[in-house]
């Protein structure tokens, strides 16, 4: 089960800078992008940044569909991040190729979450910058919700949720230790 989380802790549910997934929409096509540049932006009122290359379908459809949702992938989506990552929503339907399940969100219409990933943001787009190749999208989170087993205490419970990083090239991480000092 799945519980809301307040949007004054919605920085903690990507602080660690694990790899999302990012669906959009418009019209009649949806997509989603695997990213890792991206950031909690501010606190008050709470901001999140993506950082998406320009000839991406994924910046096509953010900038006409104006929102997007951040999803949470833990280590068992390790292959369908590498697939949603590896091909583009121009040529096929990653939804289907990866059999990732399209969800209804909970306050945005028309963009699907991903019922497989523990987390989601979803964001309206209130602005983006052009920065050399790729687009700041500049997202304002106005529902967040993690799985209440695994993110307790606003913080992700890294004992039990292994979220993914990316080290670049074939190379990836996960999290395994919980520690607190
Ligand atoms: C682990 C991983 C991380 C990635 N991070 C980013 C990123 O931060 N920004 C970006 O523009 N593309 C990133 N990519 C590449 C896109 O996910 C990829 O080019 C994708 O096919 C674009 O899909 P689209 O054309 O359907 O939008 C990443 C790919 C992988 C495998």
């Amino acid at each position: 089960m799945k519980e809301e989380i307040s949007l004054s802790r919605v920085n903690r549910l990507i602080n660690s800078g694990n790899v999302i997934l990012v669906t959009s929409s418009y019209k009649d096509r949806s997509n989603i992008i695997t990213l890792a540049w991206h950031s909690p932006i501010s606190i008050k009122p709470p901001v999140i940044g993506i950082s998406v290359a320009k000839t991406h379908f994924s910046s096509e459809l953010i900038l006409k569909g104006e929102e997007f949702i951040i999803n949470i992938p833990d280590w068992s989506l390790l292959d369908k991040v590498i697939y949603c990552g590896k091909h583009s929503g121009r040529d096929v339907d990653k939804f289907k190729e990866a059999k990732l399940t399209k969800e209804k969100a909970n306050r945005l219409i028309r963009t699907p979450k991903i019922f497989e990933c523990i987390g989601s943001i979803e964001c309206i787009l209130r602005d983006y910058k052009e920065i050399g190749d790729h687009y700041l999208f500049i997202g304002e989170p106005i529902y967040v919700e993690a799985e209440s087993e695994l993110f307790k205490q606003d913080i992700w419970d890294t004992s039990k949720a292994d979220l993914i990083y990316h080290l670049g090239s074939n190379f990836f991480m996960k999290s395994s230790k919980f520690i607190e000092k």
